[in-house]
């Protein structure tokens, strides 16, 4: 990779493990373009929750998925998915999603849904002249961008977890979340192999992001 090359990153881990901060902060540090795909699922989601779509019953989730035109608002360096030409708002950090979306998000067609668009980021990234992509979610390094040039998967205790979305004030349920996302048959969450691991337990967000700021940085000087 040369200076002049596309970086792309897939960031993995955990509810709450960090991944959007630090997915932020490396957009804003290397002009990349910020992809959540956890803030896709939850759009998705929140448009089935809507239209009473229930998880369980494939059929109504094909024929919902089938009405679904997904698009892509950036917005500064952030990616926000349009849902039939609408971005979704708030709704998609509400209870209801948080109980809901790792049962939507555990359905192979749904995530077979979003297989494509979420390849299709490398190129919205591009078109808009980023530098790059960093990439968050449970299947990045494994599924969706098997050949980034930075894998990390981040980790942290349970207790801190939770107390940073207590601080977040969301009401939340990650262990319950956690526990779906690693035992579904499609795309786990799992640590990708080769991937650069981070316990942020006892770090600091800029601790965190000066650990995966390094190895980008020292590829970029390279001649
Ligand atoms: O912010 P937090 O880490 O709590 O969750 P999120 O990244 O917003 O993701 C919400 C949910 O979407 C997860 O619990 C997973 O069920 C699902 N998800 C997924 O299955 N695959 C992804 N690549 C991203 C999210």
């Amino acid at each position: 990779m040369s200076s002049n090359d596309f970086i792309i990153i897939a960031i993995d881990g955990g509810a709450a493990s960090g991944k959007s901060s630090t997915a932020r902060a490396l957009s804003e540090r290397f002009h990349l373009l910020h992809v959540d795909t956890g803030s896709f699922y939850r759009a998705v989601t929140a448009e089935l929750l809507c239209r009473h779509v229930n998880h369980a019953d494939l059929p109504a989730v094909r024929a919902a998925l089938a009405a679904l035109q997904f698009g892509t608002r950036v917005a500064g360096r952030f990616a926000g998915m349009e849902i039939n030409g609408r971005v979704a708002g708030d709704e998609i950090r509400s209870k209801e999603v948080n109980e809901h979306v790792s049962f939507f998000a555990a359905v192979p067609e749904l995530r077979q849904a979003l297989l494509a668009y979420q390849r299709g980021q490398v190129e919205v990234a591009r078109r808009h002249g980023f530098r790059g992509l960093v990439m968050e979610g449970r299947d990045i390094g494994s599924v969706i961008l098997p050949d980034a040039d930075f894998r990390f998967f981040l980790h942290a205790e349970p207790m801190e977890r939770a107390r940073r979305r207590v601080a977040q004030g969301q009401q939340d349920t990650i262990h319950e979340r956690d526990r779906l996302d690693s035992s579904r048959k499609t795309s786990p969450l799992t640590c990708p192999p080769g991937a650069i691991v981070i316990d942020s337990t006892r770090l600091t967000l800029e601790e965190v992001v000066a650990t995966m700021a390094a190895p980008i940085a020292a590829r970029l000087a390279a001649p």
